[in-house]
Formats: structure tokens, sequence, C-alpha cells
């Protein structure tokens, strides 16, 4: 059974459609993120699943159950919002119990479960502290360790490691993956950080208007983006127009060959354009090498970025003439237009 569906779900304000009839299955016991830039309806879907927020047409099953009309909290979910807000006067441990004391749990379980919370995020000495007295990260920790108190049958985070410094991101998303490796918890979790999505995900959604792009695994979903769109939020910067399709290669995936000798990759689904170098740009582990290429099919220029090793770079110089060069396997075509 899935932990949640999503069925023609749509949220319209005024004249505006911020989520455009989406069906999205949240698989049991995953990690989903739904990934996407800003205003493509990420935190919009997220409150309609928490109930927040009435679908303006569709249907929302938790569990299997309708609860497109359920109010928040009769539908036990644990949710972390985009700006964490932890109660300033309370302690860590009252903020944590606080939706057990809503629920009405007896003092003796709240207090059990609030001390295994804090365990679980590794905050059990601060449980008398206020929020104050703590770093972001931990705010952020007690944040998760109040969604997950109430045991929740999903768990949603939206953007939970956005307000933190690059170091402790990383962390916490280890952090994050571990507490739902432990609890066997469904959890959706929102970004718009591509590295977090392909680091977190079992399933990742991308989004763009209020409508889902792609959806797979990381595994399924990077090395094939479905568009132009998606390639580019993944980080495909090259786009090589031919007759009949659109090629898409990573920067990190193009050979620059200052010999500029045509290979037989380009007749055998691989790239293989003349062209010349524009700029060089040295950054420690890797030169980026833009080159100024012609496509074949238009004749048009078409501008080409190059991720090399430092270490195994060729010669090159800006200005020079050299050809461009992928495999076959790199080369990613995609639907026209
Ligand atoms: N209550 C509202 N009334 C009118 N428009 C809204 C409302 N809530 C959201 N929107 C609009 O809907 C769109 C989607 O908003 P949403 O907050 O879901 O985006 P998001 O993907 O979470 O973006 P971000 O990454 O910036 O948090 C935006 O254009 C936003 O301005
Ligand atoms: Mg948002």
């Amino acid at each position: 059974m899935s932990a949640a569906e999503f069925r023609a779900v749509s949220q319209v304000f005024g004249d505006f459609t911020a989520v455009d009839a989406i069906d999205l299955t949240i698989p049991d016991g995953k990690l989903t993120t739904l990934l996407g830039p800003s205003g493509c309806g990420k935190t919009t879907s997220l409150r309609m699943l928490a109930g927040y927020l009435s679908p303006t047409s569709g249907t929302i099953l938790v569990g299997g159950r309708d609860c497109t009309t359920t109010p928040p909290e009769k539908r036990n979910l644990g949710m972390v919002f985009q700006s964490y807000a932890l109660f300033p006067h309370m302690t860590v441990a009252d903020n944590v119990g606080y939706g057990l004391k809503l629920r009405r749990t007896p003092r003796a379980e709240r207090e059990a479960r609030v001390t295994e919370a804090l365990e679980m995020v590794g905050l059990a000495h601060l449980a008398g502290s206020r929020p104050k007295q703590l770093s972001g990260g931990q705010q952020q920790r007690v944040a998760i360790a109040r969604a997950v108190a109430i045991r929740p049958e999903l768990l949603l985070l939206d953007e939970p490691l956005s307000n933190l410094d690059a170091r402790l991101r990383l962390q916490m998303r280890a952090e994050i993956r571990r507490i739902q490796a432990e609890t066997g918890l469904s959890v959706v979790l929102v970004t718009h950080d591509q590295d977090e999505a392909l680091e977190m995900s079992d399933q990742m959604v991308v989004m763009k208007d209020g409508r889902i792009q792609q959806q797979g695994s990381p595994q399924e979903v990077f090395p094939a983006p479905a568009n132009r769109f998606v390639a580019e939020f993944l980080g495909y910067e090259n786009f090589i127009p031919t007759n009949d399709a659109l090629l898409t290669v990573r920067p990190e995936h193009l050979l620059v060959d200052p010999d500029g000798v045509a290979s037989d990759g380009a007749t055998s689904g691989g790239v293989s354009l003349p062209g010349r170098v524009t700029d060089l740009a040295y950054r420690g582990v890797d030169v980026l090498v833009t080159v100024e290429a012609r496509a074949e099919a238009s004749g048009d220029p078409v501008r080409l970025v190059a991720d090399l090793r430092a270490t195994t770079a060729p010669d090159l110089r800006v200005g020079g003439d050299v050809r461009v060069e992928a495999a076959p396997g790199h080369v990613v075509p995609l639907p026209a237009g």
C-alpha cells in the first residue's frame, strides 16, 4: 500500500493555478523528495497533503483513506515547516512534547516519547534548554524530533535544511536518512537543491509551474532527464540541436581534442563537433573549457562547456581550434522544443 496519493489534485488561487492536476504516489517506508525551483508548488502540495489547505479539486489519500477534507490534527502526520518555528518560551522537551499534549497523551507516555525522540536526534542532554540557546542545526533537529514524537504515519519536511550552513546541511542529510531508515517512516521532503534530492531520495519528483515533470529514483532520473527543464535543473549544460532531436551532454562527459581530428563517435550516436575555445577557467581540480561550436544540422553556433580534470586536460588555449566529442553512452536525446 502507498503511504499517500494525490489524484488529479489542483490548487487554484484566484486565477493562478499553483498546482495543476498532479497525480502522485508516495511509497510506504521510503523517502520521497519534491524538487523544483521557487514557486513551482512544492509547499502548496505539502500543505494540501498535511491538510492546511483544501485542494480546489482532486482527491488526497493517506494510508488508503480519502483524507481530502480531513483537518490536519486528524491526519496523524508530522510536519516541519519551511521556517521552523520552535516555541521560544518553552523548553526543548516541551517543544517536542507539544503535539502529544494536544493529543492528550498521558504524561508518563508523553515523557517517554519525548526522551525517545530527543535521543533519536542526539539532543537528550539539551531537554531543559530554550531554543535560543541552541545552534541552527540543533533547533532543526528539535523541530524534527517534535514532528517524529507523535509517531506519524507520514513525516513532511519543507526545506528543513535551507537555514543551515553547507557543512551542517551535509551532516543533517545523513541524519535524516538515518532517522528514516531506523523508523521506517514514510517521508516527503521538499527541496530546491538537486544534490540534496539526488543524495537523499528513494523517489524524486521534479516539478515546474505546478506540474510534475518527471519522477523516479535518482538512478533513473539523473541519467535520463525527460525534458530540457529537468536536464538543466540537474546540471546538464550542453544542448545540441540535430535534425530530429535535441541532444544533451553533461560538462564532465565532453572531451576536447586540440588536434581536431574527427573520431568515429559522430557516426555511431556520439557527438563530434568542430569549434573554437572561447574561455578557460581554472578551478583547481577541474578546468572549465568553453567552446563555440557549430551545430551539424543548421550550422548555428552552439556554446559548449566541458569540465575536464586539470591533471589530464590537454594543452588548450583561448582561440585554438578543437573538436568536442562525447561518447554515445553519454549523449541523452530529449524531445525537441
Ligand atoms: N495563499 C496563496 N495565495 C496566492 N498565491 C499563493 C498562495 N500560496 C502560494 N501561492 C503561489 O503559488 C505558487 C507556488 O507557491 P509555493 O509556496 O507552493 O512554491 P514553492 O515551490 O514552495 O516555492 P519556494 O521554493 O520558494 O518555497 C507561487 O507562485 C506562490 O506565489
Ligand atoms: Mg516552499
